[in-house]
């Protein structure tokens, strides 16, 4: 799904487009961002990228997916979206940011945003997001949104020769934001 760009105090959350491949290339094939996502290939080329942005553009991928730029320069600094499931209406939630973009609040001002996009505009129930035990900054951010640690799956996910625990977040749309 293609959506309207989201204004937040200093980000537009917008849709990719084949200009950002340079630069998400560049930024998504760090290994600090590939190590703990469930999703982004390492290493990340340009046709990954391009194979990606096509995706969007031709509406084939059912995910809702945001360019996460700076508004002050326009600078792409990472990206955040929503995987549905339309017959429970939830979703799960994603999300990366560039190293050099790190630890300036981004990630919490770009969830709090799809967040409120995803009850109020997607209509969802629930949103829940999963991520490795050790990601502590991601965990830090779901709690700083409401999101609540409902569980864990141990050793759910293989990657790159280790089996990981993954948690699990969640919030209902009736829960405080
Ligand atoms: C996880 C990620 C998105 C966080 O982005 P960010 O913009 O730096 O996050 P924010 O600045 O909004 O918030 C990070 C919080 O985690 C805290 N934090 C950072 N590193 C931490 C650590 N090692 N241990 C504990 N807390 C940590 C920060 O202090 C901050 O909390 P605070 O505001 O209370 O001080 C970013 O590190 C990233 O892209 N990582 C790689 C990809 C990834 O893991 N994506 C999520 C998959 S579930």
């Amino acid at each position: 799904m293609t959506p309207n760009p989201i204004q937040t105090a200093r980000l537009t959350l917008r849709s990719y487009s084949s200009e950002d491949i340079p630069e998400l290339v560049r930024l998504a094939s760090a290994r600090e961002v590939a190590a703990t996502t469930l999703r982004i290939p390492h290493p990340y080329t340009e046709q990954d990228a391009r194979e990606f942005i096509a995706a969007y553009a031709a509406k084939t991928a059912p995910e809702t997916r945001f360019a996460i730029t700076r508004t002050s320069d326009s600078q792409l600094c990472g990206g955040i979206g929503f995987r549905t499931e339309d017959p429970h209406q939830h979703a799960e939630l994603g999300y990366w940011l560039g190293v050099p973009y790190w630890g300036q609040g981004y990630a919490t001002e770009a969830a709090r945003a799809v967040i409120q996009y995803g009850f109020e505009t997607l209509g969802l129930q629930r949103i829940y997001a999963s991520l490795f035990t050790e990601n502590a900054a991601s965990a830090r951010v779901l709690e700083k949104i409401g999101m609540r640690r409902e569980g864990l799956m141990r050793a759910h996910i293989f990657k790159w020769g280790e089996f990981h625990d993954l948690e699990c977040y969640g919030m209902l749309k009736t829960d405080p934001r």
